[in-house]
């Protein structure tokens, strides 16, 4: 079990995070930052659709070309087939399914940090609100620099022996503007009924921000966080994100000791940015290279299968002191 005693305590598990979240105690976790597949088709565990459109195999001859990452082309996407325009309720469903699971280890007034793609990551809000879960805020991770993309349509009239409607065309593209930044999307869970965020406070240690410890150039933190890559730092997911831009989370709203999740935790960026500030942290991953990779990264030895009765539930947290100050009050749970 994990005790006050250990405030560093990190746990990675190998599995489909839909099997090992029911294995963790009720109510037992402060926070949830995670980036989750965005459902776009950046590799096998990012296809969350049912779409067998042959256009969707592969990658495109332009993706080969340009090195894309991409595993499965993500276009065309037209909307000519029903089945394309089934692919975001299906990404829909399939946040809801992790998200209950997710809600309920989660404390009254916890915060959850969902990274999306700037296409699929409405339907994880509503996936997430089904849930249970509210919408707090909308952040962007603003990146230092992104691959402008866009095919040149003068170029492609004038392939095609169409010099009128090239000239004509000349400056326009086709495709999408650089893409600058990510979103984040900050999502609670209610807090108890009848209560006000700051009684949640008192009781769950959880539904506070520490702007003090989160200035941005000296003035009071805003939702656009400007983040990059350390030097060295990449290299060890398709979908890495900044170890510096995960801690800013966890400490604008943990304190030492508190408890983290990921439940899609790749090679472990969150967990290694818990490690840094003393937060304890549960990572999953169903990919077993993945978890390794965390585990070098993080330091940790052992991998596990489930966390039951490994992690303490608010109840029994009640009695752990992380600072000397225990909250007193009776658990009340969202049902
Ligand atoms: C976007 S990546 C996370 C990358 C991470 N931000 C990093 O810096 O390494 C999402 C991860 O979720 C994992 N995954 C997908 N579905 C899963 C599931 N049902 N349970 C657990 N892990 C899953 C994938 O293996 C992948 O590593």
């Amino acid at each position: 079990m994990i005790r006050d005693e250990k405030p560093n305590e990190c746990r990675l598990v190998h599995g489909d995070c839909l099997t090992v979240l029911p294995t963790i105690p009720e109510a037992s976790v402060d926070v949830a930052v995670s980036d989750i597949p965005y459902g776009i088709s950046l590799d096998e565990w990012d296809v969350l659709h049912n779409n067998t459109n042959s256009a969707l195999g592969g990658q495109s001859p332009a993706q080969k070309k340009l090195g894309s990452g991409f595993k499965r082309r993500g276009k065309p996407i037209n909307g000519w087939s029903k089945a394309d325009l089934e692919r975001p309720k299906e990404y829909q469903t399939w946040t809801e399914s992790w998200a209950g699971p997710l809600f309920r280890v989660l404390k009254p007034g916890s915060s959850v940090f969902i990274f999306g793609g700037r296409r699929t990551i409405h339907r994880a809000i509503m996936g997430l609100e089904n849930a249970g879960f509210l919408l707090r805020d909308m952040l962007a991770w603003e990146k230092p620099s992104a691959h402008f993309r866009a095919q040149s349509l003068s170029k492609l009239f004038t392939r095609r022996g169409m010099d009128t409607a090239a000239q004509e065309w000349e400056g326009w593209r086709l495709g999408n503007l650089a893409p600058l930044f990510e979103p984040i999307i900050w999502m609670f869970k209610p807090y108890t009924i009848g209560g006000t965020i700051a009684d949640n406070v008192l009781e769950y240690r959880v539904g506070a921000m520490n702007c003090d410890a989160c200035l941005q150039d000296g003035k009071m933190p805003g939702n656009i966080l400007k983040f990059d890559f350390a030097p060295g730092e990449r290299g060890h997911h398709d979908a890495q994100k900044p170890v510096a831009l995960l801690e800013y989370l966890v400490r604008l709203t943990t304190k030492e000791g508190q408890l983290v999740i990921d439940p899609f935790c790749g090679s472990g960026s969150t967990g290694v940015a818990c490690r840094q500030i003393g937060r304890r942290f549960i990572g999953i991953d169903q990919d077993m290279d993945h978890v390794e990779t965390a585990k070098r990264r993080m330091h940790v030895s052992g991998t596990h299968r489930s966390l039951r009765k490994e992690v303490p539930s608010a109840k029994q947290q009640l009695h752990m002191s992380f600072d000397g100050e225990s909250p007193k009050k009776k658990l009340h749970t969202r049902s």
